[in-house]
């Protein structure tokens, strides 16, 4: 294994300081946030073509929103030896800069994972010669920044597979990053089920603890032509009394193993997919929201802009709608 700790330069750009924060107290603070900035490679490499700009942070900040959740794909942009593109570590201060800048919690999630769903041991090389250069980079970074090891891990990453990787790649990042909180969910696609499972290092109190919420998943994707399951569905509705209370009490286990655990939680992602009544989405964005609100959980929503979106680059404009299931006025 590619162990390369120390190589990457610490971040000239985002050198302002570390603060140790409670994981319990960073949750209060991130609170409402969105996913930017993933599947856009020519933007990653020409600001100027990229479909997200740094000047929207400060949009997002404005709308209301106190968190961001960067979508990060670098495993394709690696050499023979596994090493991060200088360019790339720069444009990645660039951001995270500007998203401090606005004043937003910043977690950096490492994006890659249908490579690693598909190939654990390369993904086990790569996830950790990725933290061995990012975590050391960000090592003087303020506490809004933050780390997420690996998106939704799941097929050949299984979830015993994940508690032992998770560990590993924790310990690098703990070489120059002791008391960053870093975000980690469970096996299975960050599923709620799955928390259980999960194994976390008992002396480790900097790790807040990610779920992604997509259900009931033939409502949020339908007609996505990624999922074989759910692409050919039209005209699912959602916003029966039943379905409100199947949501609370998915809601509730989360809070339950929480408590149960100590570890506090960020919904790190969920969403409707677009070709769906808007009236519908809108309420069941409503109700992820305030439901983890009410339950002391931080989010950010998926996504940005796209079939997802809340804001339109196009017309650069917010999608009104949305943005108002997220953050009531
Ligand atoms: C994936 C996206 C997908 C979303 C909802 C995310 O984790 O990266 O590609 O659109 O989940 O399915």
């Amino acid at each position: 294994m590619l162990l390369m700790a120390g190589i990457a330069a610490v971040s000239p750009a985002v050198a302002a300081g570390f603060e140790p924060i409670g994981a319990a107290e960073q949750v209060g603070a991130m609170g409402r946030g969105v996913n930017v900035m993933g599947y856009d490679p020519q933007g990653w490499k020409d600001p100027s073509k990229a479909k997200f700009k740094d000047w929207m942070f400060k949009q997002i900040r404005l709308a209301g929103f106190s968190n961001v959740r960067i979508v990060l794909q670098a495993f394709d942009l690696m050499d023979g030896e596994n090493r991060l593109p200088d360019w790339w570590l720069g444009r990645l201060d660039d951001m995270v800069q500007a998203a401090l800048d606005a004043g937003l919690t910043v977690v950096l999630d490492e994006h890659d994972f249908t490579f690693c769903g598909k190939h654990a041991d390369a993904c086990r090389e790569k996830l950790d010669a990725f933290w061995s250069q990012v975590a050391p980079h960000f090592r003087d970074a303020p506490n809004r920044v933050l780390f997420e090891i690996l998106n939704e891990p799941h097929g050949d990453m299984t979830p015993e597979r994940w508690n032992v990787q998770l560990a590993e790649t924790l310990a690098i990042i703990r070489a120059s990053n002791p008391a960053r909180n870093v975000v980690i969910g469970p096996g299975s696609w960050n599923g709620l089920e799955q928390l259980p499972a999960l194994r976390l290092p008992d002396d480790d109190a900097h790790i807040i603890v990610t779920v992604h919420y997509y259900h009931p998943m033939a409502f949020t994707h339908r007609g996505a032509s990624w999922v074989e399951a759910t692409k050919n569905l039209h005209d699912i509705h959602w916003g029966s009394a039943n379905d409100l209370a199947l949501m609370q009490s998915e809601l509730d286990r989360v809070k339950a193993w929480s408590v149960a655990t100590g570890r506090p939680i960020f919904l790190g992602e969920f969403g409707a997919f677009d070709p769906g009544p808007l009236p519908d989405r809108v309420s069941w964005t409503a109700a992820v929201a305030r439901g983890a609100e009410a339950r002391g959980f931080a989010w950010a929503y998926w996504y940005f802009d796209g079939g997802f979106g809340v804001f339109d680059v196009d017309q650069c404009r917010w999608i009104e709608p949305i943005l108002g299931a997220l953050i009531p006025q």
